[in-house]
């Protein structure tokens, strides 16, 4: 058996910023008149900022210029930001320092593969961007999972064979690009959205790390 390469997304599955991302969407959906609920809110996770500001706007049901949804990405970002700005460590999910380690004293290659721009900025600021072989974030790519474009590049950079590499996801759009890719998904979070991954643990406190040799 080859040696296997681990590939993480970042938000969700590191790191819990959704609450952040909730807070600056629902900040412009106040500005802009209408209600956004944190339920809607999980239709923005694992998708594009571009995405996301699309999404929210159907919600509204409002139509704005493309210069316009440039204006309010840039103003949600900057308000998201000033919640990263406050991380620490602390807010590393759990038993995730666990994985990392036993997968370098391992020598699994390890890459990150995220569609957040603000990615390597989050792990710097919990401490994490020296653990990572390759990022691969949402300044690299164009195509938004589902599409498998990140995973694959991720593969590339590590200089592994699509079927060589795992993924681990929080998101259903993450675990489709997975599969796409041609990799084994591991879903983090609920076992009924992710069902179409390989295998699905609520959180890393459930994963054996011993486990993770087996695959
Ligand atoms: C993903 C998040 O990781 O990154 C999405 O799950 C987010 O909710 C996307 O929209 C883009 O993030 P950013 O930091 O570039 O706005
Ligand atoms: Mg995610």
């Amino acid at each position: 058996m080859r040696k296997k390469g681990f590939i993480f997304d970042l938000d969700g599955v590191i790191v819990d910023t959704a609450k952040y991302h909730y807070i600056a969407w629902k900040t412009l959906a106040d500005q802009l008149g209408f209600a956004f609920t944190k339920r809607q809110n999980e239709l923005l996770k694992g998708v594009s900022r571009t995405r996301s500001l699309e999404i929210l706007l159907a919600i509204g049901n409002i139509e704005a210029s493309e210069a316009q949804k440039a204006y309010w990405m840039e103003a949600k970002n900057m308000e998201y930001l000033r919640y990263i700005e406050k991380m620490t460590e602390d807010e590393i999910l759990p038993d995730v320092p666990k994985i990392l380690q036993f997968l370098k004293e391992h020598q699994y290659p390890i890459a990150l593969g995220s569609a957040s721009k603000n990615a390597s900025h989050i792990l710097h600021k919990v401490g994490l961007l020296e653990d990572f072989d390759v990022l691969v974030d949402g300044t690299h790519v164009s195509k938004a999972k589902p599409d498998p474009e990140v995973f694959l590049l991720g593969a590339k950079e590590l200089g592994l064979e699509p079927s060589d590499c795992v993924v681990f996801e929080d998101a259903l759009a993450g675990v489709q690009a997975a599969k796409t890719a041609g990799m084994i998904a591991i879903g983090i979070g609920d076992h009924e959205s992710l069902r179409e991954a390989d295998y699905v643990f609520n959180d890393f406190t459930e994963i054996e790390a011993r486990f993770l040799s087996t695959l």
